[in-house]
């Protein structure tokens, strides 16, 4: 492959917010304002306390179409905020909530499969890197929905990256490069270095590392998404480890280019649902000592493929 030129990688960007020849159906329920021109955009007119059939449909094309939605005002009881993520799959448990050690937060008093992010206070936040939620599984999430119990007065935003958009963008020669590569992900550098050695080992044989594709076909509309993160990827497959750290290096630095972007301010009881197949996400860390308290669950989809 050439070397890549900052040019290539940093110049004007043009991206599609759904693939050529997808076109979203007309929302009837939903009334939708863009945050950016690819990525985000919040929802208002919608209970999701109550979501009937026809609503979930429309819900799930505007995420299909603008991978990341935002919802103000949403009283949800936890039953209502499981059934946001398990239009096509399971509650996924995430196997580390429950040691303390590894999270923080007592997750007793939480829905099965929530997991409750408390910070500020006592531990600061620590998902202030680019991710897809638990691409350590073999099956990770498909769909997130986050709401916000407690938040600061400013602060604690979150942001999203577009992932098919920085896919789209990369250079013709890299993306012929990297369309067949399989990747390894596996949470033993990242979460397990909050476990004791003891607790490592004894989780390490029900969660192996696992391999997914460097870019995966998005399971709904079929778009290329490129599918590696900062927090979970550890090689890609094939490579030597020089040239596997170097693609890496650049591929992961794709979701902190602007333009594929978009930022939430939270305030309580805003939702986000977002489509962990198509973008990473990024808790910002700028909010301790004051305390925010987020629950988030997670439903699984198909394995990631080409
Ligand atoms: C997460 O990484 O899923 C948490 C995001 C957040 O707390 O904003």
């Amino acid at each position: 492959m050439a070397k890549v030129l900052a040019r290539d990688l940093y110049g004007p960007k043009v991206a599609a917010r759904v693939p050529a020849g997808w076109q979203a159906p007309e929302y009837r329920r939903l009334s939708l304002e863009p945050l950016t021109p690819t990525i985000g955009a919040e929802v208002s007119g919608v209970d999701l306390g109550h979501v009937d059939d026809e609503l979930a449909d429309e819900l799930h094309w505007a995420l299909t179409e603008w991978k990341v939605l935002f919802f103000r005002d949403q009283q949800l009881d936890r039953e209502a905020h499981a059934a946001l993520v398990t239009r096509d799959g399971e509650v996924i448990d995430h196997p580390f909530a429950k040691h303390t050690e590894v999270y923080g937060a007592d997750q007793s008093d939480t829905a099965p499969g929530a997991m409750r992010f408390v910070k500020g206070e006592k531990s600061v936040g620590i998902e202030n890197f680019w991710h897809h939620d638990m691409t350590f599984l073999a099956r990770p999430p498909m769909v997130t929905a986050l709401r916000a119990l407690e938040v600061p007065p400013v602060g604690g935003d979150t942001l999203w990256a577009d992932m098919a958009a920085a896919h789209d963008c990369l250079p013709e020669d890299v993306c012929e490069r990297i369309a067949d590569l399989w990747a390894e992900h596996d949470w033993y550098d990242n979460y397990g270095r909050s476990m004791s050695p003891e607790l490592r080992e004894a989780v390490r044989p029900e969660f192996p590392a696992v391999r997914h594709p460097v870019v995966a076909r998005h399971p709904v509309t079929g778009r290329r998404v490129l599918f590696v993160t900062r927090a979970f990827t550890q090689r890609i497959i094939g490579l030597s480890e020089t040239e596997s750290d170097d693609l890496l290096e650049m591929l992961w630095a794709q979701a902190d280019r602007s333009e594929y972007q978009c930022r939430f301010r939270w305030q309580p009881d805003s939702v986000a649902i977002w489509d962990n197949r198509a973008c990473q996400h990024y808790a910002v860390s700028d909010y301790a000592p004051q305390r925010r308290v987020m629950e988030r669950i997670s439903g699984d989809g198909p394995p990631p493929s080409h």
